[in-house]
């Protein structure tokens, strides 16, 4: 027994990081943030890192209750010209996260590779993306996925099982007589970044961490931060 690890132990002696962890020239990063963004995104698709389109949304209720959870990143805008950039999801606005967002249209986006030690934050205010697109992303999901969109109201309260399966297939039935059906409350959300940060994990503990805020008269400041 004397031997038995506590689970403080336990979890104080786990790895972190990945044994490869790229480098971070903070001297050499470009003005925008959202092409820094593209670069590490596109560095961990390559390197084949777990799900590295998952990331945590963050949003308050109006009293400033807030709540987070995953969600899967949809697409990264550049900024062209006077375009600002932007981070793309989709969700139902009439779940809990977007009565949230309709209220106070502001979020916190998290992304963790752990494989490359690499964290980015985005914060800034949320904007609906056109019907298009988000019809455009509903009809690419697979039937069975959106029949469980139609059959039930998300974060509801499940009813019994067999309520659960007549709601699953009268939804299935209905997709494949309305092949194009997109509900009204399947929306596209997109985060406009006022504040980026991007945190790089290093051998011997010289992580780095690099932040940019949106300047009011245009472009962009950086500024290395404390790790
Ligand atoms: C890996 C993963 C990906 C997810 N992707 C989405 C997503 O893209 N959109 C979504 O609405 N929920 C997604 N979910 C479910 C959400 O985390 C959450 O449970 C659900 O949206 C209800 O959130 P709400 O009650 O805060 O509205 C995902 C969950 C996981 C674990």
């Amino acid at each position: 027994m004397a031997d038995e690890q506590t689970l403080r132990d336990r979890l104080r002696t786990l790895p972190v990081f990945g044994d490869d962890l790229p480098p971070f020239d903070t001297d050499a990063v470009p003005d925008d943030p959202i092409d820094l963004f593209l670069e590490w995104l596109t560095a961990a698709l390559d390197a084949e890192v777990s799900q590295p389109h998952t990331m945590v949304l963050a949003t308050s209720d109006p009293s400033g209750h807030p709540s987070a959870r995953t969600l899967l990143l949809k697409d990264v805008t550049p900024t062209v010209e006077d375009e600002p950039g932007a981070v793309w999801f989709a969700a139902m606005s009439d779940s809990p996260k977007g009565v949230e967002l309709e209220a106070n249209p502001r979020a916190a986006l998290m992304f963790y590779w752990r494989e490359q030690g690499r964290q980015v934050r985005i914060s800034g205010p949320v904007f609906h993306g056109d019907r298009e697109v988000s019809e455009r992303d509903f009809l690419a999901r697979h039937p069975a996925a959106r029949a469980t969109v139609l059959a039930g109201d998300q974060s509801a309260p499940m009813p019994p099982v067999d309520e659960v399966d007549r709601a699953v297939a009268s939804a299935k039935e209905f997709i494949s007589v309305n092949p194009n059906f997109v509900p009204e409350t399947w929306r596209s959300y997109f985060v406009q970044p006022l504040m980026v940060e991007f945190w790089q994990a290093a051998r011997h503990s010289e992580q780095k961490r690099l932040q940019y805020t949106s300047s009011p008269s245009g472009g962009w400041e950086r500024r290395m931060l404390w790790p």
